[in-house]
């Protein structure tokens, strides 16, 4: 497949990474990192690095792809259901893990959940963004299993988005530092 032009998956597929697969599973397995940043030049090979290293160490991951949004609030809450409907199709056979995040999304006002499709509203009764990392993190401590949010091509998303998206992302984190410091 060396000549597809989407991000490679697999590992068999990515050539010249060892040393990154190496650095960026030990990041993703410790538990202490809350926040990894990958950057590199256009076109070398982040986004096929993440997804390749997610894929297999077989961590659920939800893949939010910011290439195309996000100028609105409704294109930003679109990806973000495209994102999560996504999430819940790739991991449809993990039958406990799929319940327990339906049964936790279905609870968040906004959110709708008709098999593995999730709709997320984006006018006035849509979902906060930390409502919804918050399920993630419920689930993750119930069912014992770590998430990861990919957040790709993050430096688009700028300006009041960028900021709703951001301390959604970052303040449960310094909450985690103070309350731990
Ligand atoms: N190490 C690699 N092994 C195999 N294919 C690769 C590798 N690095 C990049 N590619 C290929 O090059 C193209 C770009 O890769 P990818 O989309 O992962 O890069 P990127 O850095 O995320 O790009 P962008 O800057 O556009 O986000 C894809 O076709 C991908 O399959
Ligand atoms: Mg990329």
């Amino acid at each position: 497949m060396l000549f597809d032009t989407k991000p490679k998956t697999r590992r068999a597929d990515l050539f010249d990474f060892e040393e990154e697969f190496s650095r960026l599973s030990r990041l993703i397995n410790d538990s202490l990192t809350r926040l990894i940043v990958v950057r590199g030049l256009r076109r070398t090979g982040k986004t096929s690095l993440v997804l390749t290293t997610l894929n297999e160490l077989g961590v659920p991951y939800v893949f939010i792809d910011v290439r195309e949004v996000v100028r609105s609030r409704r294109g930003l809450y679109e990806v973000l259901s495209r994102a999560l409907s996504d999430f819940l199709r790739r991991y449809s056979l993990r039958k406990a893990l799929l319940n327990s995040i339906i049964k936790a999304l279905s609870g968040v006002r906004g959110v709708r959940v008709h098999g593995v499709e999730v709709s997320l509203n984006w006018g006035r009764d849509r979902p906060l963004l930390t409502e919804l990392f918050r399920e993630f993190d419920g689930v993750s401590s119930s069912v014992g299993v770590g998430f990861v949010i990919v957040i790709d091509e993050a430096q688009r998303l700028g300006g009041s988005l960028g900021i709703e998206v951001w301390s959604a992302v970052l303040t449960p984190m310094i909450f985690s530092e103070i309350l731990s410091s």
